[in-house]
C-alpha cells in the first residue's frame, strides 16, 4: 500500500523521516522526493543486501540520506548517534521481500530448493536448518502452532524429528516436502495456500524473533516521535497486526487505573491517536498486481 502510506504520512519538506524496513527502498524514493531539500531520510534494514541495492539507489541524495545495517529495534540508539530527538515519520513494512524470497538462497521459499537458513541478518547465528535439526519435538510443534497457527503442527513436528533421525533436514524443498507429506491428502488439495506456507512463516518468525523485536520497538514509538508526527505500520498477518493494535490502544488510552477507581492514580495519559479505527485494506487492484500484499493491513497513529 505505497500511495496509502504516503498519503498518510503526510509528509513536509525538512521533515525527518525513518524507514524502519527499507527492503528494495520502493517506499524510501517518494519519502525522499516530499522532505528535500533540507529534509532527513534514515533507511534501515537487517539485510545488507537491501542496504547495499539502497546505497546504489540512493546514492544520489547524498547528505539527504542516512542508511543502517541494524534491526529497527537499535533505532533509539542509532537516533542519538546522530544527535536526532525525535522524528516525523516512521515507516515499518513488516515480513520479507520479494528479493529475500526470490534472490536471497536463503530458504525463504517452500518453492525452491536452497539452505535452510531464513536468517534476514546473517550476522545472527540462529537458522531455520538449526531448529529443524535440533530442536526437540514439542518444541517445533509450539513454533509451529504458535507463529503459523498450523492446525497440523504435531503431525508435521513427529514426521520431521522422524526424518531428520534417518538423515539431516538441509534445504528448502525436503522442508516443504515433508510438511506436504505429513498433513492428511484432503488438507492439501484444493486448498488456496501451499501446504508449507504455515509452517515456513513460523520458522521464519522464530529465526528472526520477528514479534519479540516488533513488541519491544512498538513500546518505543512515542519517545521516537515529535509531536504531529506519524507511524505507518504494514503487517502481513494476525500475529503482527495484533502486537500493533494493542500497543497503539495502550497508547491511546493513557491511564491504566482499574475503572472503580475515582481518581487515575497511575498518571499516564494518552500519547498517541489512531487516525482510523478499522485498519487500511489493499484494493483488489493492487492484489492483482502484487499478491503478496493480499493479507496486508495498515495502521496509522499520530503522536499527540
Ligand atoms: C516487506 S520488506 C520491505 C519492502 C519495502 N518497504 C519496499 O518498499 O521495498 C521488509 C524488509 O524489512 C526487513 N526487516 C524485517 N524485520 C526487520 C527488523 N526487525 N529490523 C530491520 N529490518 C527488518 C527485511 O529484511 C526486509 O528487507
Amino acid at each position: 500500500m505505497p500511495h496509502e502510506v504516503h498519503e498518510h504520512q503526510k509528509l513536509q519538506p525538512g521533515n525527518i523521516c525513518v524507514d524502519c524496513t527499507l527492503g528494495g527502498a520502493g517506499h524510501a524514493l517518494a519519502t525522499i522526493q516530499a522532505i528535500l531539500p533540507h529534509g532527513k531520510f534514515i533507511g534501515i534494514d537487517q539485510d545488507i543486501d537491501a542496504i547495499e541495492h539502497a546505497k546504489k539507489l540512493l546514492s544520489s541524495f547524498g547528505e539527504n540520506v542516512q542508511l543502517f545495517h541494524n534491526n529497527f529495534i537499535d533505532l533509539p540508539q542509532i537516533l542519538s548517534s546522530i544527535g536526532i530527538q525525535g522524528v516525523n515519520s516512521i515507516v515499518l513494512d513488516l515480513g520479507f521481500s520479494l528479493n529475500q524470497l526470490k534472490n536471497s538462497r536463503r530458504g525463504f521459499s517452500f518453492n525452491k530448493n536452497e539452505p535452510l537458513d531464513m536468517r534476514m541478518d546473517t550476522r545472527n547465528n540462529l537458522s531455520a536448518s538449526q531448529i529443524i535439526n535440533s530442536y526437540e519435538e514439542k518444541e517445533l510443534v509450539k513454533i509451529f502452532f504458535k507463529f503459523g497457527e498450523e492446525r497440523f503442527s504435531r503431525r508435521i513436528a513427529k514426521q520431521i524429528v522422524k526424518k531428520r533421525g534417518l538423515k539431516e533436514i538441509t534445504t528448502s524443498l525436503e522442508l516443504a516436502q515433508i510438511v506436504k507429506n505429513a498433513i492428511p491428502a484432503k488438507n492439501v488439495f484444493g486448498q488456496r495456500i501451499h501446504p508449507a506456507t504455515r509452517v515456513f512463516q513460523a520458522l521464519r518468525i522464530a529465526v528472526n524473533s520477528e514479534l519479540e523485536k516488533l513488541e519491544n520497538f512498538m513500546k518505543t514509538i512515542p519517545s521516537l516521535l515529535l509531536k504531529g508526527g506519524r507511524i505507518c505500520v504494514i503487517s502481513f498477518h494476525s500475529l503482527e497486526d495484533r502486537i500493533v493494535k494493542q500497543a497503539l490502544r495502550k497508547f491511546e488510552e493513557g491511564c491504566t487505573c482499574p475503572k472503580d477507581l475515582p481518581v487515575c492514580l497511575c498518571g499516564f495519559v494518552p500519547t498517541m491517536k489512531s487516525i482510523f479505527r478499522k485498519p487500511l485494506i489493499p484494493t483488489k487492484n493492487e492484489i492483482g498486481i502484487n499478491p503478496m500484499a493480499r493479507s496486508s493491513k495498515l495502521r496509522v497513529a499520530e503522536r499527540i
